[in-house]
């Protein structure tokens, strides 16, 4: 189907070219109401929509950045992506696109096509070399963060992981919890095995080894189908590698009338906003979500005004926040 093009707006609306383009960017100061009304209506009953490139060519000229997440849904990368959309300044356009390992190379491919000056990878980047080339060639700089967090060569943003990893430890320690289990997502990414690492570091000082490492799908389900094995490793407590499967835990431990705090401590990962309205309440580690998509969205635009700026890199902390899900082990002597 053609697409509508603005000389269709001019000649429905019977006005010139240079008067619908006029109107349209807010320049049609010299036009009557009705003229601008009848460009108005004839615009919207023909769904002409302004080619941005051309616009661009012409001078006003809209950065387009490409913003790859692994998921839309997942409420951590949700607020990434409010985040950008909401500190995005007047001059720059943001397109998001979520993609697995293997459609991965297809979102570049198609961001590139749009005509994106800039990427940032919210997600992991299994073939770096090869996507590092071709972006090189067509000088498209990007920045990475979150799950690929071991990446010098580039623009990037980081938390603080191992200490994040390592404070759920010593909360749940402190608690004087000594079987502890490990949920974790079965791919692991290099942000979550520096978490991982960073809890059985902190366990290892006290002697100790996770009383049960779970493997599961990174999703609320995953939790869920990780409490069978939870609840025969008789651990008093969990740490679970983000909320969403935390959050999945908790709905399972209900279902089993297991009580939490009082049975066994939850512990999750991110504090996305379901953290505080959960029953009990979810003490977790929080990632300055917000934070970290607006820095990263200021850094690839600081990128774009000076490219040969040298590399960037932001280091944000972690904090633990602590809720009903987690209390004191309960002493199996049955006194307190
Ligand atoms: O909730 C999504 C998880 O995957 C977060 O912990 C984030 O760090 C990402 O890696």
């Amino acid at each position: 189907m053609r697409k509508i093009s603005i000389k269709d707006v001019a000649k429905k609306a019977g006005v010139s070219i240079a008067a619908v383009s006029q109107i349209l960017n807010n320049k049609g100061q010299r036009f009557s109401e009705a003229t601008t009304e009848k460009v108005l209506q004839a615009r919207d009953e023909l769904g002409y929509v302004p080619n941005s490139a051309a616009r661009n060519l012409k001078g006003r000229h809209k950065r387009l950045i490409g913003i790859i997440v692994p998921s839309f849904r997942m409420p951590f990368f949700a607020d990434i992506i409010q985040s950008m959309q909401a500190s995005a300044p007047s001059d720059v356009n943001l397109v998001f696109l979520g993609s697995t390992d293997e459609s991965l190379q297809d979102a570049i491919f198609s961001l590139v096509e749009r005509g994106v000056e800039a990427l940032v990878f919210g997600r992991h980047i299994p073939n770096r070399a090869e996507v590092n080339t071709f972006l090189k060639k067509r000088n498209i700089p990007y920045l990475v963060l979150d799950q690929n967090a071991d990446i010098n060569a580039h623009d990037m943003v980081q938390t603080n992981e191992f200490t994040g990893g390592s404070m759920a430890a010593s909360h749940l320690m402190s608690l004087g919890h000594r079987d502890i289990a490990l949920i974790l997502p079965n791919n692991l990414t290099d942000n979550m095995r520096q978490r991982r690492a960073g809890f059985l570091d902190t366990l290892s000082t006290a002697n100790l080894t996770p009383k049960t490492i779970i493997t599961t799908t990174l999703s609320k389900h995953g939790g869920l189908a990780a409490v069978h094995q939870l609840i025969q490793s008789k651990s008093t407590a969990a740490f679970i590698l983000n909320d969403e499967m935390a959050i999945g835990v908790l709905r399972g431990l209900a279902y089993q009338d297991i009580k939490v705090p009082d049975d066994i401590s939850i512990i999750g990962y991110d504090d996305t906003d379901y953290a505080e309205f959960m029953i009990p309440t979810l003490t977790t580690i929080a990632q300055p979500v917000w934070e970290i998509g607006e820095t990263a969205l200021k850094m690839i635009i600081r990128r774009l005004d000076h490219p040969n700026l040298p590399l960037q890199t932001e280091f944000f902390d972690v904090k633990l926040v602590i809720r009903e899900s987690t209390g004191p082990v309960k002493n199996t002597k049955g006194n307190h």
